[in-house]
């Protein structure tokens, strides 16, 4: 299955490229590309943006525009994308950052489009934690339809765990259509 290589961690994602129909990715904050290499074998056109350089086969690849851009001050693409991956970056992002982006993001979000993000609350005095109640709200009106949280003990931590969330958002009118 072409959605093998995504982590156990990411089964909204794998559940959302099995079940939608998925044309358009973008994905923020791509890294080393495999979460735009699975949409891309998929069939899907994917705009992979990040600040640092993409290995050579993410750029080579016909299906994946790659953007070497800081989000911060990178302008989207003008087009709509069915779903929109943002695993493992909001976390990087200072509040207002990650505010400015997910504002602008969920404009681009088609109608009937997923978001997909999973964050943690993570350590080091550069990153920052992001409840599922703080996105949605910077993500309003898009709806929060799915979620999935894992927590596990750490003593560094002040409620003594250390919790990771994968949050799936939808663009709807109204109600609550989720399909995957
Ligand atoms: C933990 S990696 C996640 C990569 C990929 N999304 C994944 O889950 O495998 C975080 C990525 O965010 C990128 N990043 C961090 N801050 C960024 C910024 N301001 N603009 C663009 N990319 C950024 C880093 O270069 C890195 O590749």
């Amino acid at each position: 299955m072409a959605t093998s290589h995504v982590s156990e961690t990411d089964r909204l994602l794998s559940e959302v490229l099995e079940k939608a129909s998925i044309k358009n990715v973008l994905d923020l904050g791509a890294g080393d590309g495999r979460y735009s290499v699975c949409c891309a074998d998929l069939g899907a056109k994917v705009d992979a943006v990040d600040l640092n350089p993409f290995p050579e086969d993410i750029i080579d690849h016909l299906n994946i525009r790659t953007i070497m851009a800081d989000l911060n001050k990178f302008r989207l693409p003008a087009r709509l994308y069915n779903l929109v991956i943002m695993r493992s970056i909001l976390h990087y992002l200072k509040p207002k950052e990650a505010e400015s982006l997910l504002r602008r993001v969920r404009r681009h979000v088609a109608p009937g489009g997923f978001i997909y993000i999973f964050t943690t609350t993570p350590a080091g005095s550069n990153r920052y934690a992001y409840t599922p109640e703080i996105i949605t709200k910077m993500l309003k009106p898009l709806i929060l339809c799915r979620q999935e949280e894992t927590s596990r003990a750490d003593r560094t931590k002040p409620d003594g765990l250390f919790h990771s969330w994968s949050l799936l958002y939808q663009n709807v009118r109204s109600g609550s259509a989720c399909t995957v």
